[in-house]
């Protein structure tokens, strides 16, 4: 197992994107600035697409131009196609993230795109990308099932993160988009695509839909992955993903991880307290089971 694992916060993306209750863009800015404080080093602040399709993310350029950016925190953000790469270059993003699926029903439903057309659409966000000394991260969502084409085949998660990667982005997110994993599975995947794609420029990303994000991450880190996708708070889920929940809380991994002896740079109570403050914020509690102990602790 790697002895760093760099945990890339995804809550004010995937987290927020999901929420029923429009949270202000004042609101999304101190949640991106409370994170910043908290050792992360990479913190998805939000997604430059359609707001027809995600409105609960249409301020996206004043949210991003509001932060308080800090040196050495990556602040990526989603784009599927060139006007995202347009609208987040206006506002000084310097990382951007493309997304697909390794399921062509999903990716109908998410993009309204194929994966091939898909890929044509990243292909000049990525030269663009490259002159302007922009990192590109690549996300491939149903790797471990979908919600309308059922079982996915390894191979084409496998095809879709070679394609990725040979695009340029820096590092394949594989995404469990509705948390249907478990533990043989998700290492048996991540296996498949590491014999291609090499480990050290794949993260995993799970959701917790039916509670096995921990174990699932566990087997991929004893596979060697050293970057991990989550939610502070449990918060996230896609809309375009019938039955997806949160993602896996980044208190939750930073615990499990900590636990194992392996270093995050995170700050555990502060991170929690973070979590804490955006559940109250979303008048619910915590999604975080070690951010509810160390309430009560
Ligand atoms: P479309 O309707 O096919 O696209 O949507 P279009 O090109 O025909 O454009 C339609 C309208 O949207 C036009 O406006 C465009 O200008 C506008 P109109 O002329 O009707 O007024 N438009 C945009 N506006 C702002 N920013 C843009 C943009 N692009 C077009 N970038 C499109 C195609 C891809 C745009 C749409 O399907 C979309 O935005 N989808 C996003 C869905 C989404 O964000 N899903 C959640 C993120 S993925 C996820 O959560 C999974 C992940 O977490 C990993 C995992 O868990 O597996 C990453
Ligand atoms: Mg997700």
């Amino acid at each position: 197992m790697s002895r760093f694992v760099r945990i890339v916060e995804v809550g004010p993306r995937d987290g927020l994107q999901n929420e029923k209750a429009m949270v202000s863009t004042a609101d999304k800015i101190a949640l991106i600035d409370r994170l910043s404080q908290t050792g992360l080093r990479t913190i998805e602040a939000t997604s430059f697409v359609s707001p027809k399709w995600i409105p609960q993310l249409a301020d996206a350029a004043e949210v991003f131009a509001g932060i308080a950016r800090k040196p050495g925190i990556a602040y990526p953000v989603l784009v599927p196609n060139e006007q995202g790469y347009d609208r987040a270059r206006a506002v000084g993003a310097d990382e951007v993230a493309v997304f697909t699926a390794a399921s062509e029903a999903f990716n109908r439903k998410n993009i309204n795109a194929s994966i091939d057309e898909s890929i044509d659409r990243f292909r000049p966000v990525l030269e663009r990308a490259a002159r302007d000394g922009v990192r590109v991260r690549g996300y491939v969502s149903t790797v471990l099932g979908c919600p309308y084409q059922g079982e996915v085949p390894v191979s084409d998660v496998v095809r879709v993160a070679k394609r990725l990667h040979g695009l340029g982005c820096y590092e394949i997110s594989l995404g469990d988009t509705i948390g249907v994993g478990t533990p043989q599975k998700a290492r048996a995947m991540l296996k498949a695509v590491a014999a291609e794609v090499p480990m050290a420029a794949l993260a995993i990303h799970f959701h917790d839909t039916y509670g096995q994000a921990l174990a699932n991450i566990l087997a991929c880190l004893e596979e060697g992955v050293a970057v991990v996708d989550a939610a502070v708070g449990g918060t996230g889920g896609c809309p375009y993903a019938k039955g997806a929940s949160g993602n896996v809380s980044s208190e939750d991994v930073a615990y499990m991880l900590h636990g194992l002896g392996i270093e995050t740079g995170i700050d555990l109570d502060r991170l929690a307290e973070t979590g804490r403050w955006l559940a109250a914020l979303l008048g619910r509690e915590t999604g975080s089971k070690v951010g509810k102990a160390l309430a009560a602790a």
